[in-house]
């Protein structure tokens, strides 16, 4: 896919991934991740990556940020545009600069979240002193107005608490704080209401809206759940077995998924038919094995509508028009049929 190709006309992309391949050593041999991903992000857009467990979707992200530990982690291939810069290519020093400056994250991860033994105003002032030169004084007033920011309550008095004096909305705030303090141009977040209740993950993806809206910032959004896509995303990509599976506007993809795996997911989301919340629908079957280089479709054993040439190829993905693509072959002989 050519650069950029995945975006809406007249768009430049602030990131664009190209063929960005992760493989993990293990012992027996080699899992793939992270297989040729492509993707690029607008100016002020948020993409929806979507996927069950296990699809690559933060092996993809923390690949090019470059936080994966190597070995067993392998970068094998691709590039990561940021600045006219190749990520991949970055030193670490440099690449560290961009961590956590230009580019914010929040992941879930626990290796990523609050230190317990620093203060959050602490937390959040070093990479404001670290990155952008701020002296100590500027740096809790700025600390103090991120906190306001993401609707803390009193966050004079919040700045000198230790994390586990937050409840757990709060301290995704919090971590949404120190992602947003160099003023980003992006933002990825994986996963960062997944372990919150469902009052208050719909409060934090309020504020997101809200502070992509104020601060005109790119975000990348990872979420297992498709439901969460569809009231925030303006793309969305959808990733199964380390591919890219499908990519469309949102609207165009809840309309008319055309990967068999987009359309599974979309039967797993809930839907209130009459006064009963409908039971949650589950794909039949497991994920693949991501232990071979694919070459074949990594959903054909799960599929029922595959055909004899998903077992032998590895379908590319299919330039369905409005701005959609799909990697199956059966979509794209369906297009082409009607
Ligand atoms: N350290 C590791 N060693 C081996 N395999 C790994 C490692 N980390 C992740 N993987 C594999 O990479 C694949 C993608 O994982 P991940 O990106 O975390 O999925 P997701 O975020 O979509 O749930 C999974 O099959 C996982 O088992
Ligand atoms: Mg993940």
């Amino acid at each position: 896919m050519p650069d950029g190709a995945d975006l809406p006309a007249g768009t430049t992309p602030v990131l664009d991934v190209q063929h960005l391949k992760t493989v993990f050593r293990v012992r027996g041999g080699e899992v793939h991740a992270v297989n040729d991903v492509s993707f690029a992000l607008g100016a002020g857009e948020l993409l929806g990556v979507v996927g069950e467990s296990g699809s690559g979707k933060s092996v993809t992200m923390m690949s090019l940020l470059g936080l994966l530990p190597s070995p067993p982690a392998d970068v094998r291939g691709g590039t990561v545009t940021f600045e006219g810069e190749d990520l991949l290519q970055l030193p670490l020093d440099k690449l560290r600069k961009v961590r956590g400056g230009r580019i914010g994250f929040v992941f879930q991860d626990p290796m990523t979240s609050l230190n317990p033994v620093f203060t959050i105003g602490y937390q959040i002032m070093e990479p404001l002193q670290e990155h952008m030169g701020l002296n100590k004084s500027a740096a809790r007033a700025r600390a103090q107005e991120l906190l306001e920011l993401v609707g803390i309550p009193g966050a004079a008095q919040r700045l000198n608490d230790y994390p586990h004096q937050f409840s757990g909305g709060m301290r995704q705030r919090v971590m949404i704080a120190i992602a947003l303090a160099c003023d980003p141009k992006v933002l990825i977040a994986d996963e960062p209401t997944t372990a919150l209740d469902v009052t208050i993950q719909a409060q934090i993806i309020e504020l997101m809206k809200d502070l992509r809206d104020k601060l005109g910032m790119a975000v990348i959004w990872i979420t297992h759940d498709l439901g969460v896509i569809a009231g925030i995303a303006d793309r969305v990509v959808v990733m199964y077995g380390g591919q890219i599976v499908e990519h469309a506007p949102v609207k165009e993809l809840f309309r008319n998924p055309q990967h068999p795996y987009t359309r599974a997911l979309l039967t797993t989301i809930p839907k209130i038919s009459g006064e009963r919340a409908r039971r949650l629908t589950v794909i039949q079957g497991q994920p693949p094995i991501l232990g071979d280089a694919p070459t074949a479709c990594p959903f054909r054993d799960r599929c029922d509508v595959a055909i004899p040439r998903c077992s032998r190829e590895n379908p590319p993905r299919y330039d369905l028009g409005h701005n959609h693509d799909a990697a199956c072959f059966v979509a794209k002989g369906s297009q082409h049929a009607g």
